[in-house]
């Protein structure tokens, strides 16, 4: 395999926040307005944004962007808490920070019951000049405002993405999981979405879940992924209870990951990861229309030159190395699909070693990938 990666001077990052410069970022963005008066410039600590601060709090129905606290103690517990490893990281919810154990959904919230939600899984990585970076924010804020369009939630590229950085910054994270999530609210309990209120919040986890880059034992899911011609293949919530229905069947027999085929016997996907395959030296990337085009999936083919197509189940067992991918998952090897077994993965290693340099910025052929936060 070839990588057409060189090893070039890092990227100049901005400075990473201490805690306390971070609690003072924290109550400069406490006071945006809510979603529905907001300009973009509200998580940017500009007066504008908190000058309105009065006019959200009144116009808004506080039940919607208040703890069911009042506002003034949402309000003294997001200027007081700093978050530390033993507390909740603070969450930004509609054009606020609150603290990450607060309730805030009433229980007709429309998401809840139907999965009227779209959320995003994006990456923020420590850079070796001491600052952090988030991993190809536009694509994946551009790939959620798609989702969003569905249910007709009016979502707003640049203020999500000034707000992952707010909240990251506002966290004190580096490396670390980003979750946005934006849904439908309350406002009836039928399904004509046009009456519900819109929301967003965006938390960010020092700590990520996925597969955590162990090798992995896949085996195929006796479920069928949602057709795109039911469910477009976007991060819409209510699509993930068919990846919860297979990783929960494949954990029961004792395996890591479900791998999703069709009923012609090709490829689709992991539950949450895209599928790679390397024979002879030469990388594949699974191809299918029901599978979401992941970033990562993306970024692995221009890292490698992989070729994208359809792949079978039978080519992928007959492969010298299968590798899935995804953000939370970066690249993992499989060291088992079923019965059998994959030895060792030079390919994947390596492919791996190269991603994990261009998301710290350490590949500045590649530093347009990152935002710095
Ligand atoms: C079903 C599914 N496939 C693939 C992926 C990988 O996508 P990405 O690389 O954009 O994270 C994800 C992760 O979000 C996913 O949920």
């Amino acid at each position: 395999m070839h990588l057409n990666a060189e090893i070039l001077e890092r990227p100049a990052q901005a400075e990473a926040q201490s805690p306390a410069q971070a609690a003072s970022t924290m109550r400069e963005r406490a006071y945006a307005p809510a979603r529905s008066e907001a300009p973009s410039a509200e998580v940017d600590g500009s007066s504008a944004a908190r000058g309105s601060e009065s006019h959200a709090r009144s116009e808004v129905p506080r039940a919607e962007v208040e703890a069911p606290t009042s506002a003034e103690n949402s309000e003294s517990r997001a200027r007081s808490e700093v978050p530390t490893s033993s507390q909740q990281p603070l969450i930004w919810f509609d054009g606020n920070f609150i603290s990450g154990d607060t309730p805030e959904a009433p229980l007709t919230t429309h998401a809840m019951h139907y999965g009227t939600a779209v959320f995003e899984g994006i990456r923020s990585y420590a850079t070796a000049d001491g600052g952090a970076a988030v991993f190809r924010l536009p694509e994946h804020m551009e790939r959620m405002r798609k989702g969003a369009q569905m249910f007709g939630i009016d979502f707003d590229v640049e203020r999500a993405s000034e707000a992952t950085l707010a909240t990251l910054r506002a966290n004190g994270h580096r490396d670390a999981y980003i979750r946005p999530l934006t849904w439908m609210g309350t406002g009836t309990i039928g399904l004509d979405v046009d009456p519900l209120t819109q929301h967003l919040m965006i938390a960010t986890l020092a700590k990520v879940v996925h597969l955590g880059g162990a090798r992995t034992r896949l085996t195929v899911s006796p479920w069928k992924r949602n057709p795109a011609t039911s469910l477009p293949a976007l991060k819409l919530s209510g699509a993930y209870v068919n990846s919860i229905l297979a990783k929960r069947e494949a954990k029961q027999r004792g395996f890591d990951e479900a791998l999703f085929t069709d009923d012609k016997g090709y490829v689709v996907e992991c539950t949450g990861a895209n599928v790679f395959m390397v024979k002879n030296g030469a990388i594949t990337s699974v191809d299918h229309r029901d599978a979401l085009p992941g970033i990562t999936r993306d970024t692995m083919i221009e890292l490698s030159g992989a070729q994208s197509r359809e792949v079978t189940l039978h080519e992928l067992l007959d492969a010298d190395e299968v590798f899935v991918c995804g953000t939370a998952a970066e690249a993992t090897a499989i060291a088992v699909l079923d019965r059998r077994e994959f030895g060792d993965n030079p390919v994947t290693r390596e492919l791996a070693a190269l991603y994990a340099r261009v998301v710290r910025g350490e590949e500045s052929r590649y530093a347009s990938w990152l935002t710095p936060v």
